[in-house]
């Protein structure tokens, strides 16, 4: 590899988002970076997931997600979520729409999903995901994956 291989994957652009989970009793939600649209019709999003995350265990059992996308005033609810925990919804205002994952009510826009199926890439799975609705909620900027530094710690894992 060459010596700066986290600099050039730093220059790929992503978006910040928190995914809302459920298995139908609990919820929870982690901060994913790693989101994209995959399809026009039927619409599709794939969300590449660290399997080792609490998350995963209730998005396996409860088979729906909610992609909630973060403004550019959000980087605090970025790093909340981006800490491993349970019950991290508890303190913010949430809702549900067709699926059951939980939705900010602060995000910017939503997505509520229904996994249609998962690929295996390396060290986390890709799920790709069908959107059953979505809405634009607030108004504001997006926040930049590249505007969270090393938030995520992947600083270690370049090397
Ligand atoms: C800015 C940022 C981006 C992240 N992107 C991803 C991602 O795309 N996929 C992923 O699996 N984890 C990602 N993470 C890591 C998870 O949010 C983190 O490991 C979290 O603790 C998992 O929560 P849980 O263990 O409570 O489910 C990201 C973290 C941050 C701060």
């Amino acid at each position: 590899m060459s010596k700066n291989i986290e600099a050039a994957f730093k220059q790929l652009s992503h978006g910040v988002y928190v995914m809302g989970v459920t298995d139908g009793i609990y919820q929870n939600a982690f901060t994913a970076a790693w989101v994209m649209q995959a399809s026009f019709s039927p619409l599709l999003l794939a969300i590449s997931i660290n399997p080792e995350h609490y998350s995963y265990q209730l998005l396996k059992v409860g088979g729906v997600c909610s992609v909630n996308v973060l403004g550019d005033d959000q980087s605090a609810v970025a790093d909340h979520f981006g800490r491993a925990g349970k019950d991290k919804m508890t303190g913010f205002q949430w809702h549900v729409d067709k699926t059951g994952a939980p939705i900010l009510s602060t995000c910017l826009a939503y997505f509520d999903c229904e996994v249609s199926h998962y690929s295996d890439a390396g060290d986390h799975k890709i799920a790709i995901c069908k959107v059953i609705s979505a809405a634009r909620l607030n108004q504001g900027h997006p926040l930049l994956y590249s505007q969270t530094g090393d938030m995520d710690g992947s600083s270690e894992l370049y090397k």
